[in-house]
């Protein structure tokens, strides 16, 4: 089938080489020209594990090339997938002005029968605009379908979501553009959810708001076990294994970031406010991940007796998660900020995201480092800041050896406690054993950490 994708970012660039190799004729379109020449030349303006050689095989089998001209490519296409970025506005709302700009160059550019599917996360009723949009553009005799096919893949992880879906959701008023649409997934042997725009459109907004209400119910449970003396990740363990709960998604830590979602659950709430509804559940879901990071900081404070002023804090991962370079909503940037305010400068090490965080931060008060070994070196205290698992493979022998103190504030949960206890670190955890609390519990009154259910003597 004859594809156009508009939008090289994550969505539009992965789903560009993944529909050439799955034997489509493909052209990804973007208005920068700087990113269509960078990509042509096989440099690609994200990290994502696999999508150059993806790209290159493809441009190689001539399935897939890379062009700015919307026009041209929308005239040769059947179906044109539309994956521009929706980001937040000030309001908390998405920002659509990318979509609207879309649909009438689309529009402008149509001749025959074309489907127009929009990817990107888009608010329910933007289909329907699309589609007005389109009717009031769209030159005689050209005639065109709507259909909303939202995107569910990670960042990281894109090339295999991509082959292992778990659903696809097709929304169309048109049976005829969902058969069209279907018949690019049907290979995939995976679930095939058929439904009207608007369902669509909520499947995709509800799906991720779900996933980080895993996350903040999950952190809020660390909270007490922290408290009450027990371990979130057996608590996570045991819970995961009800096929109704499930494992996935339960990981305590510092909270979500990313791109996706508190931007997506952020609009899904301005959705409740908009239709008139207070979605409660979404604003302590909001809560709870603005609390979890300013948490963890005051650990580390707490730790240096409330001063962290002229201490060095060694900073594993500025990435928003593992696999990426992507810094959007990072909430290891958020702590390395925080960290900062409190006066500690910081030694940050991350395996691909550095050049993205340097953007972000500049380098006033931290210094970069390319080996985790260097980065510690000298640091009054570590913190693992994002779940890259390479950083749980490291040597802590040596790295306990090169820091000032022996203490590690882990972020992520991706350390054992008892191995690091037995090197000889003081460990704290999120919301399981950390004998980092009975350290601070002998000082000056710390109330948090273990201090509510201590065993009787
Ligand atoms: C998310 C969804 O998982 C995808 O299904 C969706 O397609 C995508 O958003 C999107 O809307 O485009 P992504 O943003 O790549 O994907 O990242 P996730 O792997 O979902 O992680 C999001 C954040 O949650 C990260 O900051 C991660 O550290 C955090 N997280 C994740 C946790 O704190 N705990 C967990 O158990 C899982």
């Amino acid at each position: 089938m004859k594809i156009c994708v508009i939008g090289t970012g994550y969505v539009g660039l992965v789903g560009s080489a993944v529909f050439a190799e799955w034997g489509n004729d493909v052209v990804g379109v973007d208005n920068v020209k700087a990113k269509i020449d960078s990509i042509n030349k096989g440099e690609m303006p994200i990290y994502e594990p696999g999508l150059p050689e993806l790209v290159a095989k493809n441009i190689k089998a001539k399935r897939l090339k890379f062009t700015t001209d919307l026009k041209k490519s929308v005239k040769e296409a059947e179906v044109i997938f539309v994956c521009v970025g929706t980001p937040s506005s000030q309001s908390g709302a998405a920002d659509l002005s990318a979509v609207w700009q879309v649909a009438k160059d689309i529009a402008l550019a149509l001749d025959g029968y074309k489907v127009v599917v929009i990817k990107s996360t888009v608010p329910v009723g933007t289909n329907e605009e699309v589609e007005r949009i389109i009717s009031e553009n769209v030159p005689k005799g050209a005639k065109f379908d709507v259909v909303s096919c939202p995107e569910f893949l990670r960042e990281g992880y894109s090339i295999y979501d991509s082959f292992n879906t778990d659903r696809t959701v097709i929304g169309s008023k048109s049976q005829k553009a969902i058969n069209k649409v279907k018949s690019i997934y049907a290979h995939l042997n995976s679930h095939i959810v058929e439904c009207d725009l608007r369902s669509s459109e909520m499947i995709k907004y509800a799906s991720n708001a779900f996933l980080a209400t895993k996350i903040s119910f999950i952190n809020e449970i660390a909270q007490i076990c922290e408290r009450a003396g027990a371990d979130v990740k057996k608590v996570a363990e045991g819970m995961g294994f009800d096929k109704r709960i499930g494992r996935h998604f339960l990981n305590a830590g510092l909270g979500y970031g990313g791109s996706c979602f508190p931007k997506d659950v952020e609009a899904l709430y301005r959705t409740s406010t908009d239709q008139a509804y207070d979605f409660r559940l979404l604003r302590g879901v909001m809560d709870v991940n603005e609390m979890q990071k300013n948490y963890f900081v005051n650990k580390v404070k707490k730790y240096f007796q409330g001063n962290l002023v002229g201490k060095t804090v060694a900073c594993f991962g500025l990435a928003f998660k593992e696999n990426t370079d992507d810094i959007r909503k990072s909430v290891s940037i958020e702590v390395v900020k925080l960290l900062r305010s409190e006066g500690a400068k910081q030694n940050a090490f991350d395996p691909v995201a550095t050049k993205n965080a340097k953007r972000e931060l500049g380098n006033v008060g931290i210094e970069y480092f390319d080996d985790p070994y260097l980065a510690v070196k000298n640091a009054d205290a570590l913190c693992i800041l994002t779940e890259w698992k390479e950083f749980a493979e490291l040597d802590y022998a040596k790295i306990g050896k090169l820091l000032k103190n022996k203490v590690v504030f882990d972020g992520r949960n991706l350390l054992e406690p008892k191995a690091l206890r037995d090197l000889g670190f003081t460990y704290f955890g999120v919301g399981r054993e950390s004998n980092g609390w009975s350290y601070l519990n002998k000082g000056n009154g710390i109330a948090q950490g273990g201090a509510i259910f201590k065993k009787k003597a």
